[in-house]
């Protein structure tokens, strides 16, 4: 399973404070780890099952939006494929992650990464500084001095782990490459060569809410394998479920509003009721919609409202905080905007025109280099059209 979230310490953000809950994740703790254990996405499912029974399964992509189990699906798939070799013949690469790193800390030797104490340094450094010698020694290899460039660390990450021999040879092994909306162009062309020269003993699967842009040589290379968002039925068999095995009492109206305010998210879903849990007799429809506020909601909301005030400025600084303190990504900016639009009250010519913008703009953050001069843009043209709509 992936090592995200297991601390013990889960500090959430209520209303703008931080609560912090002294116990693990329960999104974490329910994790399916076998296929039986999957609300929902039945068809999925039982492609997967079928694909892993019969052992001939091509590369793939998992396309759905956000908490609707498709990096699970990869964990499962891969340990019923690949049985005890699963710990050396299966690997989970965030691209986010991998185009985030930096060089500087690539250079990192493993022996000075050891001398580090066990929560200084991540599965993802050991891997990297793995990465950044082998991609040293190939251009060494080539008559090259200088060392690798972020490209061309970003390639080596994947060709690495492609280029090393089975453990067994009945097996093939599987690279996930999560959050592969994150790969731009130069990474899916380097990407299509490492498939061909490596496809008899590796198999992709990319995890993605969407493949609009993609080149079509990686699309075709692929089986689609679909998680659509979740019935609210799902969602509400999930979070009772939850409920009785964690002994919450919960009424019905919240369990309702937690399906709802999770827009589709199952994650979100479990960290609601375990927030709305923390500290309260009894979860109510009351207490659900108090904690479901999160941060970037508030402090999207304030982007906008600025922005459409014409204070373009203070916007900008708090797009920037968003993306480069607290983490968020562009995307998920550019998704709560959108949401943030729709409930103000716009007549329907001028919401038309800004979601408009807002689709464009969306479309260009996938081809552009930097997204954050993308959603600028989109903040001065909500700026613009909503002072048209005042006067
Ligand atoms: N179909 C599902 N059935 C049960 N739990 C789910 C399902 N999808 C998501 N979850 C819950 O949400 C969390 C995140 O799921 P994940 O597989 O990472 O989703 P994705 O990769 O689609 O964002 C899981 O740890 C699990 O608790
Ligand atoms: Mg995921």
């Amino acid at each position: 399973m992936p090592q995200i979230g297991t601390t013990l310490f889960c500090p959430f953000l209520i209303s703008g404070t931080v609560l912090i809950v002294d116990s693990p994740l329960w999104c974490v703790k329910y994790r399916p780890d076998s296929w039986e254990k999957f609300v929902g996405q039945e068809q999925a499912i039982s492609h997967l099952r079928s694909l892993a029974t019969s052992s001939t399964y091509s590369n793939m992509i998992f396309l759905g939006p956000s908490g609707t189990g498709k990096t699970s699906a990869a964990f499962v798939f891969g340990r019923e494929i690949l049985g005890d070799t699963f710990a050396t013949n299966f690997k989970h690469l965030n691209v986010r992650d991998l185009r985030y790193y930096s060089v500087a800390k690539s250079k990192r030797s493993l022996q000075a990464l050891a001398k580090l104490d066990r929560q200084d340094r991540t599965e993802l450094d050991e891997y990297m500084s793995a990465v950044f010698k082998s991609a040293k020694a190939r251009l060494k290899a080539k008559g090259r001095t200088r060392g690798p460039n972020k490209s061309q660390l970003l390639q080596e990450a994947i060709r690495l782990f492609a280029s090393t021999i089975t453990v067994s040879d009945e097996f093939v092994k599987i690279l996930v490459l999560d959050e592969s909306d994150a790969m731009d162009m130069n990474m899916q062309q380097a990407l299509r060569r490492t498939m061909e020269i490596y496809s008899d003993a590796s198999r992709f699967i990319f995890i993605t809410p969407s493949i609009a842009g993609w080149s079509p040589a990686l699309i075709s290379r692929s089986l689609v394998v679909r998680f659509p968002s979740p019935s609210v039925e799902v969602i509400e068999s999930l979070v009772t479920r939850i409920s009785k095995a964690e002994g919450v009492k919960i009424d019905e109206d919240a369990i309702a509003a937690i399906a709802r305010e999770s827009s589709g998210d199952m994650r979100r879903a479990i960290n609601i009721l375990q927030v709305a849990a923390t500290g309260s007799a009894k979860v109510t429809e009351d207490g659900v919609y108090e904690c479901s506020e999160t941060q970037l909601v508030t402090e999207v909301r304030r982007l906008v409202t600025l922005a459409c005030d014409g204070q373009f400025t203070k916007a900008r600084k708090i797009l920037r905080n968003l993306i480069a303190i607290e983490g968020h990504t562009p995307e998920g900016i550019c998704l709560e905007i959108e949401r943030d639009i729709t409930r103000r009250p716009f007549d329907p010519a001028t919401l038309s025109q800004i979601l408009d913008r807002v689709a464009t703009i969306n479309h260009r953050m996938l081809q552009a280099k930097n997204p954050f001069i993308q959603l600028t843009a989109l903040l001065a043209s909500i700026g613009h059209v909503a002072a048209s709509d005042a006067t």
